[in-house]
Formats: C-alpha cells, structure tokens, sequence
C-alpha cells in the first residue's frame, strides 16, 4: 500500500494536485490532502508530475530462440527504467507466434521473467487464417500482426489477395501492419545489390515503397471498416494517406511513429552506419518534421511506439547486406520525447495522450492509460526538469548499445508502479 504525496497528476485532458492512493493493484482513492493509513508507505511527489504508466505497443523482446539479443527479463526491466508499466510483444520471434503452441510457449516464458505487464501479438501467415479467429479471442493477446512486406524474421503476408480475407474476417480485432511493398524491396534489392554503404537502405526501402503498401492496405481496411494500425510510420506520404482516410471517416484507422523517425534522419547514417539500418528507413529531414508538424501536433499520429529491436554489436557491426534490421529504444523512448516537453514543444497531456490514453483507448484496455480511481496502478512519477544525459551504465537493455547514447535530454523516472507493486 502506498500513498502518493504532494504530486501533480497528470491525464490526457489535464492537470491537478492530487494525492494518489494505491491499495491492491490498483488506484484506489485520489483526493486532496489525503491521510496516511497504518502500514503504508508515502512517498514525497512535491514538485513531480504522476502519470500513467505508458503502453508501449510495438516492442520485440527476443527471448526464447533470441534471449541472445534481449530477454523478458532484461526488456521489460529496460521498459519500466524508462516509464513503461505495458507492453506489447510482435509475433517475429523464434519461434513465431502463429499459432496456439507457439503462443502458450510465449507467454509461459512472460510469466516466469517479465517484470511488467505484456501482451503479445499473434502472426498473419498465409496458412493460419483459420485460426487466428480463434487464437485471438486470448485475453492476453493485443492483435494480429500482418508483415506486408518482409523485416527481421521469417513472417510475410504479402499475397494481396488475402489482405482483404485477413481484415474482414477479424474486424473486431486489432490488425497492426508493417507496410512497405514486398515487390517493390525485391526490385530494388537486385537493382542496388552492389552498393555496401548503410545509406542505400533508405534508397531500396523508399518513401513510395511504404506509400504503396499503406495506401493499398488502408483501402481494403476502409472497405470493411477494419481496426486497421500502420505500425512505424516514417514519411509524409503515409501521413497524408492516414489523414485523407480519417478525414473520410475512417475512425477505426490508427498509426503511431517511433522515436528513430522522429530524431534522426539519411544525415545521421554517417555517424550510425548499420546501427542505423532499420525497416522501414529512416527518412529525410522533410519527413521527419512532417512527422512532428503534420503528424503529431495537428493530432494525425495516435501512438508513439517504439519498435524496440534489439540486436547484438557483433550482428551490427557487419556489412550492410548481412546487418539486421532494429535498433532499441523501449528505454530512451520516453525521455526523449519528455525533452521535447521540456523545451515546451508538446504538452504533458499530449505525451500522456500518446503514450498512454491512446493506445489503451485503441487497443481497448479499459483498466489502464488513466490515472483514475479504480483503474490498475500503473504509474511513473517523472521529475521533467532535471537535466538527464543518456550512458550506457542507465541502459537496461542486454544489446548493450543504443543510437541515442550522449543525448542530453531533460526527465527523468524516479518511481514506476505496476499494478500497484513499486519496480523501480
Ligand atoms: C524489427 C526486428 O528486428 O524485429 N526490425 C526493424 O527493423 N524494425 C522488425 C520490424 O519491426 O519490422
Ligand atoms: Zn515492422
Ligand atoms: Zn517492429
């Protein structure tokens, strides 16, 4: 039992000095000036801001097959280090989460070692269309994953013909998209297949590769008014094609960015190389303010994710055609965009919004993203003033390397509380 003191707490539509009592798992009373009870502990919020514990929707864990790269526990302690109370795992593990075995697998391996809340996505193949009605009725299951065009891991669903059979026969449920056009990668893969500079990612993987495949996927979605998610949204074009369609109605269409896109851009690739290298690329500085101007400030992006994706140093470090694609970030997400807060670019309320409020409002978790009575405690109390530098000692993450070491942010997450439990 705890209780919170002295703090502002902070939701979607705004601010207030408020105490916060956590009894049981959950938000059990806000109020003024509120008493300490016998045996619980209060902790001192004077001066600091209590918000929802963020939902992290796009997150690759490893684990299993992968625990070289990143495992449940090293992941989600990365996560909570950075605010995040949730997260959702993507099906691209080893093994994939395509079917009933391989999801019991997961989440028996989540249970024994993550340390905040997960849920994970199942896989779209080809061949488990049937199922996946089925599969996804799971409680712990966030949606359905569908790779348009390849990645990291052997899942692709890029037979066009079955798009329109995935979305309208799984309206009621989630259907995340990596889009980029598989057909248009391949082209470009023999066409440059030459080049080894880092660079030509951006080239092979183009703004029209994600157009096309965004544009085609959002058509059969609006068609059968599917909730539809563009996963990693990276170019102006993707965003006009978002923005048309929900200006046209399309309510159950969703996107989210992710911070790569967001504060780095094809400049950034002298300095990174393959550390870099990521799907869909990073873009030029046209995009990447399109996507904070367009995108985030006039309300067009929903979610900041962060595709977290970790991968070794000694798997970065090779050529380009044999680095894999994925950088981490479910840690340095949060501070990140916090200094954007700072330098009075975004509100608290719209952070809170998209990190929090947002994707529990599209993904449909009704007990969380919310500091409310009765709601699960998951909550991260962030000082936003201090200045904060980002090393490789903070980093939780068993990759051991990150794009944004030497940022200098301001933020910083001094407690996190997950459905009442304080973890950090
Ligand atoms: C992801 C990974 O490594 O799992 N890589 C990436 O470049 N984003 C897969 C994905 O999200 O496409
Ligand atoms: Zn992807
Ligand atoms: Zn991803």
């Amino acid at each position: 039992m705890f209780l919170i003191k002295g703090g502002v707490v902070v939701n979607h539509d705004g601010r207030k000095e408020l105490d916060v009592r956590i009894n049981d798992g959950l938000i059990s009373e806000i109020g003024h000036d509120l008493e300490a009870k016998e045996g619980e502990e209060v902790i001192n919020a004077a001066g600091k801001f209590i918000l929802p514990g963020a939902i992290d929707v796009h997150v690759h864990m490893r684990d299993l097959g992968a625990s070289h790269k990143e495992d449940y526990k090293t992941g989600t302690t990365a996560a909570i280090h950075g605010g995040v109370t949730t997260v959702f795992e993507m099906p691209n593990s080893n093994p994939p989460t395509i079917d009933q075995e391989s999801l019991e697998l997961k989440l028996k391996a989540v249970d024994e070692r993550a340390i905040c809340d997960m849920k994970v996505y199942v896989g779209a193949t080809p061949d488990n269309l049937d199922i996946l009605p089925e599969l996804t009725k799971h409680p712990r299951v966030a949606g359905i994953k569908a790779y348009l065009g390849s990645s990291t891991g052997n899942l692709l669903f890029d037979n066009k013909d079955l798009w329109d059979r995935l979305l309208s026969e799984n309206k009621d449920t989630l259907v995340a998209v990596h889009a980029e056009c598989e057909c248009m990668i391949n082209q470009n893969t023999e066409k440059f297949k030459d080049i080894h500079d880092p660079e030509i990612h951006s080239v092979i993987r183009g703004n029209d590769v994600a157009e096309a495949a965004t544009r085609k996927i959002i058509e059969v979605g609006f068609k059968h008014n599917a909730r539809l998610h563009i996963a990693h949204m990276s170019t102006k074009e993707e965003l006009f094609a978002v923005k048309e369609y929900k200006e046209k109605g399309y309510t159950n269409l969703s996107c989210e960015v992710c911070p790569h896109h967001l504060f780095f851009t094809t400049n950034d690739y002298d300095k990174l190389s393959t550390y870099l290298r990521v799907n869909p690329p990073v873009r030029s500085k046209e995009d990447r303010n399109a996507l904070w101007e367009d995108g985030i400030a006039l309300g067009v992006v929903d979610i900041y994710a962060t595709d977290h994706a970790p991968h070794t140093v000694e798997e970065k470090e090779q050529d380009y055609w044999k680095a894999p694609s994925g950088m981490p970030a479910v840690q340095e997400a949060g501070v990140l965009l916090m200094s954007k807060v700072h330098e009075g670019e975004l509100s608290l309320e719209k952070f809170v919004e998209l990190r929090s409020f947002k994707p529990a409002e599209i993904y449909r978790l009704e007990d969380r993203g919310y500091i409310k009575e009765g709601l699960r405690a998951d909550i991260a109390i962030w000082d936003i003033e201090k200045p904060f530098k980002i090393t490789k000692d903070w980093l939780k993450s068993k990759c051991g390397w990150s794009n944004y070491e030497g940022f200098d942010c301001f933020g910083e997450v001094q407690h996190v509380f997950v459905e009442g439990e304080k973890v950090l």
